[in-house]
């Protein structure tokens, strides 16, 4: 494995095992996280996202199964770790925020108590002032007054106990955070205020983000490359501006012309025609041709495997879109949104 390489995907199939029988909601899926990285997952509610997250994080509950696949850490296939290497990987090496976690802190527990338990289970500090020193900091990080750290969850807002969450998660200094719809529950505003704060913390700490989110416009600003899914697969992968920009499966581009740019001319919105796929029973072609406007022939016989197509990006479609150049400076201007 190459060294840029901090999370490598390989064919992950996760099933539901229901009365009705098993449903695949992860099929064959592939990509990578590099050092440093943030890595967008797109698609529509039901894709498998949080399936793949949760498997990543080996979080997964039945029904779940993961029936295929690996994901290796650092080289070392997480669904193979023992309950030892489970412990000392989620939190040091990876941790995970997802849309409700700000509502599973402990609400008869201050927060300080809650960064102990952190801090005491893996042995990280060797005194109670050692951990209430260390948790400030992380308070702070995440811009909340220190001496707010004797406070129950209660007394903080939505917004501030989801900040307590992702400094908790940060706490073991991961490699890697994963967010899963981290900020869906909160206002636009605070929304964006947690972002880029995450955003400016991984530039301070160099963790890898696997960032889950239906919002493409906020993943666009915030990610390198974007993975979009559709029905349990990943269709396109590519880097960020580039997808939305130039996007190759017609599913991508559904979903971009679903979005308002913040830049350049109103443009009507369009969405997608048709539903999404009942994973109970999934044709022998593409997943997406009964809804696609390119498909052709081979599409409703055959399934597409995803494959490389240019230098940085994967597309799994018998009949790619052309892609058109004009639009890249509209998207060049979002991103610039974050950076400032
Ligand atoms: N506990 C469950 N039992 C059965 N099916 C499930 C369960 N959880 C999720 N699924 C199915 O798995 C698919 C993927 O779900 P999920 O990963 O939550 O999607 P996303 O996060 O993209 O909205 C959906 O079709 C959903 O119905
Ligand atoms: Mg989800």
């Amino acid at each position: 494995m190459s060294n840029d390489k901090l999370v490598e995907v390989k064919n992950l199939c996760v099933d539901y095992v229901t009365f009705d029988g098993k449903v695949r909601a992860v099929n064959s899926v592939d990509f990578h996280i590099g050092r440093g990285e943030t890595l967008g997952l797109a698609g529509e509610s039901g894709c498998g996202k949080s399936t793949i997250a949760f498997a990543l994080m080996r979080l997964h509950r039945p029904p779940a199964l993961i029936s295929e696949g690996e994901v290796l850490f650092e080289g070392q296939d997480v669904l193979k770790m023992d309950e030892e290497e489970l412990r000392s990987f989620r939190w040091k090496d990876a941790s995970m925020v997802f849309q409700s976690a700000m509502n599973c802190l402990n609400p008869v527990k201050t927060i300080e108590y809650q960064f102990w338990d952190i801090f005491d289970a893996h042995n990280m500090v060797s005194s109670r002032e050692e951990s209430i020193e260390k948790a400030k900091e992380l308070l702070q990080i995440v811009d909340i007054p220190a001496e707010r750290l004797f406070d129950y969850p209660h007394q903080f807002s939505g917004g501030m106990r989801q900040r307590v969450v992702i400094a908790m998660a940060l706490a073991l200094k991961p490699k890697l955070l994963v967010m899963d719809e981290p900020t869906t529950a909160l206002d636009v505003v605070v929304q964006r205020e947690i972002l880029q704060k995450v955003y400016e913390l991984k530039q301070q700490f160099g963790f890898s983000i696997l960032f889950i989110t239906h919002d493409l416009s906020l993943m666009v600003e915030f990610c390198d490359r974007i993975g979009i899914m559709y029905s349990g697969q990943l269709v396109e992968l590519a880097p960020s501006k580039e997808i939305l920009s130039e996007p190759m499966h017609p599913y991508a581009k559904g979903l971009g012309d679903s979005f308002p740019t913040l830049k350049g001319e109103l443009q009507e919105m369009k969405g997608i025609p048709g539903n999404p796929l009942d994973l109970r029973n999934v044709p022998d072609g593409c997943r997406f041709v009964s809804r696609c406007f390119h498909a052709s022939d081979i599409c409703h016989r055959q399934s597409p495997q995803l494959a490389k197509s240019g230098d940085n990006r994967w597309v799994s479609c018998h009949r790619p879109l052309e892609i058109p150049s004009k639009m890249v400076d509209d998207v060049e201007v979002k991103l610039s949104v974050v950076e400032a």
